[in-house]
């Protein structure tokens, strides 16, 4: 009974003597032993930091690295946010001491390596974000130490291939975040050993096949996103995962789904099929637990062969969401609507090609020596062998052919001729100069073509004959000085055309003739100083182009003017000093991205942006020497806007863009470089002096 009043005594004169302690720059909060520095632009994380705090925010400063033992002096830790701070690098043991941390962000940093001691001593850490760095490689160990981790999230950064064990020691992980990355390989045990794993998010990756064999390690998963990775077709039990409930795998380039490809799977509940190019889908077996189906999205033929689809459903309860494309007079109806018997064939078309064609399961005991071919993904392998000559002999039935890291110097004719079902061919880094004309014969379910990262400087337009189904063509960082004319006409499939960091110069009249369905243009990186005012005619699809990094000096906007599709259009770091009236008008109704970052633009002229506004969504005009801009009055759906960077002169003629940028609820990234009184000053804050009255505010509503 007395000696309560005393313990509270010491604990309040603690309080006290921490209370003196606060580092100037930061607010402290002792009663809930937090501090805040964010925005100050520290270097160092401040030694005078209380030691009983219990959560530091840190976000916005600038440290770049984080040494070894950076917070033994603040052991009492539990929360720990470091986003935003240019963080490159972690040293080891740098969270040495905070064995009571929960919680650390790292998230929004230039993080490029994880050592393998980087997070040693964080043993009751639960949250470990990592979005939007830098990464692209993790070695296995990396993660060893954090045996509470609850949920890892790798977000947004540059991964490309998952290692044998790499999770190894998250024992209670139960959700991992993979999203937009690079993934194209996993190994087989990259999952191995993480019996609480509930979640796994993989989409919008670049995963080509469905990596089955590394799913099937996770015995306790019960929902997987896949979305958004260019696989074209599960086969007989694709997916091997017992206990799995939610499989996601909508928006990505799935031709063919086997009925059999969930047999593996029979708990699963929901499916997601949506925006994919399947044109039937079959009664799907081993899937009693299955209550509903999404097959928005796809051109389902709703015919007398999908009849016994329908009536599967419709004893199983299942939901299914599917509007049909055809035949013509139930075109758009939804499936519910229609009974089993409704569906028919009408006599003549019954042989149509959209009757999937399984692929046949032929002799498959060939493999070249040297390469590897897995029969259950029928996936072929001969990367980084150092071969001189494209091996032969590979299984008729392989998808995917993987040969890129070698020597070849050239594709012989006819070399890939039994290859009739390959998908994705991969080329790259392989010092090929030459494509012989029939390289590619027989290749007529080539989609994906990978040939980065070579010598080539063209190539004979009819090599592209033999491969009407090509969607993806990766030409970057080859030899070229011209886009390959002539070569489109072959490829009216063409979806996607790579070919940044070559050397074209100029892109001359109507150089992509024949790429009806061409989409994404990449052509980041050349030498290009001229465009043709009918460059890109005849190719009415595009919705990106990417121009960066070239030599125009102006914004080419004759050449856009057949292509009311454009959403992107990239020309960053161009020596663009000027942008004149109406330069965007063509593809106003279409933009919603448009990058004007990094030029030593100077002006954008008075209606530089007219037509701009419906549906934009970002903007970048961040590194460039602007001191105002037009006005943005139409630019009310905006979510990006980067203004950083620019010398604006905060006079009176600023007050349309200072009133604008405070009705945004963005952050925008505006300061002040003149008059020298308000230097520095964030524009939105900045008070702006009013003109005199005579003097015309450029604030017109249009
Ligand atoms: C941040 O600090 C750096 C040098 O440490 C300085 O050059 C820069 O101007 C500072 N920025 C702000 C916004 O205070
Ligand atoms: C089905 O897929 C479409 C398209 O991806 C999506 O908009 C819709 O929300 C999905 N339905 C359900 C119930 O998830
Ligand atoms: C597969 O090919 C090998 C070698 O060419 C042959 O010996 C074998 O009989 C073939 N098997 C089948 C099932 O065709
Ligand atoms: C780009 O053009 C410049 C001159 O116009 C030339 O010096 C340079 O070599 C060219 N670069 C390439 C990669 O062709």
């Amino acid at each position: 009974m007395i000696w309560i009043p005393s313990i509270l005594l010491i604990i309040c004169c603690m309080r006290l003597v921490e209370s003196s302690r606060c580092p100037q720059t930061c607010i402290c909060d002792n009663i809930r032993s937090s501090v805040i520095c964010t925005n100050k632009n520290l270097t160092k994380v401040p030694a005078s930091i209380p030691q009983f705090t219990k959560k530091l925010d840190l976000r916005s400063n600038d440290l770049k690295l984080i040494p070894g033992a950076t917070f033994a002096f603040i052991p009492y830790l539990t929360y720990l946010n470091l986003q935003k701070c240019n963080i490159e690098m972690i040293q080891e043991g740098a969270f040495r001491g905070l064995g009571r941390l929960v919680y650390l962000n790292l998230g929004f940093n230039h993080i490029r390596f994880i050592y393998q001691e980087s997070f040693d001593g964080l043993s009751s850490l639960q949250h470990l974000i990592l979005e939007k760095n830098q990464l692209e490689e993790i070695n296995p160990g990396a993660f060893s130490q954090l045996g509470f981790l609850n949920f890892l999230n790798l977000r947004d950064n540059f991964l490309v291939y998952l290692a044998d064990m790499l999770f190894q020691g998250l024992q209670q992980v139960k959700w991992i975040s993979l999203s937009n990355n690079m993934i194209n390989v996993l190994a087989n045990e990259a999952f191995a050993g993480l019996p609480n794993l509930r979640r796994l998010s993989l989409d919008h990756n670049e995963l080509q096949y469905l990596p089955g064999e590394a799913f099937s390690r996770m015995s306790g998963l019960l929902k997987l996103e896949l979305g958004w990775n260019p696989i074209t077709f599960l086969g007989e039990e694709a997916v091997h995962m017992t206990s799995l409930k939610q499989l996601f795998l909508n928006n990505m380039a799935l031709q063919d789904v086997s009925f059999r490809a969930f047999e593996r799977s029979p708990q699963l509940s929901l499916i997601d099929l949506s925006n994919n190019q399947l044109r039937t889908i079959q009664v799907l077996t081993g899937m009693e637990k299955l209550n509903y189906l999404n097959m928005t999205g796809n051109a389902i033929r709703c015919d007398c062969h999908l009849s016994p689809f329908k009536e599967w459903a419709d004893r199983l309860r299942l939901k299914v969401d599917l509007t049909c494309f055809g035949p013509g007079h139930i075109h758009g109806d939804h499936l519910d609507s229609l009974r089993a018997k409704d569906l028919k064939c009408d006599g003549h078309n019954v042989e149509e090609d959209y009757i999937i064609s399984v692929p046949q399961e032929k002799n498959q005991s060939l493999c070249p020596e040297s390469c590897d071919c897995k029969t259950d993904v029928k996936h072929a392998t001969c990367d980084n062998k150092g071969l001189q000559e494209i091996p032969k002999g590979f299984p008729d039935e392989t998808i995917l052919l993987d040969l890129h890291k070698n020597l070849f110097n050239s594709v012989p004719r006819h070399i890939f001729s039994n290859m009739k079902n390959v998908i994705s061919l991969h080329l790259q880094n392989c010092q090929i100069r030459e494509l012989k004309l029939g390289a590619l014969s027989g290749m007529k379910s080539l989609v994906y073509l990978y040939l980065s990262n070579n010598l080539v400087s063209g190539i004979n337009q009819a090599v592209f004959q033999d491969t009407p189904n090509l969607g993806y063509l990766y030409l970057d960082h080859n030899r070229f000085s011209k886009i390959p004319t002539g070569t489109f006409r072959y490829l009216p499939n063409l979806f996607s055309l790579h070919m940044q960091h070559n050397s074209i110069a100029t892109l001359t009249n109507n150089n992509m003739y024949g790429a009806k369905k061409l989409h994404w243009v990449y052509l980041t990186g050349n030498n290009i100083s001229h465009i043709a005012p009918t460059a890109f005619r005849n190719i009415q699809n595009l919705k990106k182009l990417h121009l960066d990094d070239n030599l125009l000096t102006k914004v080419p906007t004759e050449a856009l003017k057949g292509n009311p599709s454009i959403e992107e259009l990239k020309l960053s770091n161009n020596p663009i000093r000027y942008i004149g009236n109406g330069a965007f008008l063509p593809i106003s109704r279409s933009l919603k991205h448009l990058y004007l970052n990094n030029m030593g633009l100077e002006k954008i002229s008075g209606d530089g942006f007219t037509g701009l506004g419906r549906g934009f969504k970002s903007l970048y005009l961040e590194n460039n020497k602007l001191s105002n801009l037009p006005n943005m009055k139409n630019f009310n759906r905006l979510e990006v806007i980067n203004l950083a960077n620019n010398p604006f002169q905060c006079d009176c003629q600023l007050l349309a863009l200072h009133r604008w940028i405070n009705t945004l609820n963005l952050k925008v990234g505006a300061t002040c470089a003149s008059p020298a009184t308000l230097k520095g000053q964030k524009v939105r804050s900045a008070s702006l002096p009013a003109c005199p009255s005579s003097t015309r505010i450029n604030d017109d509503p249009r």
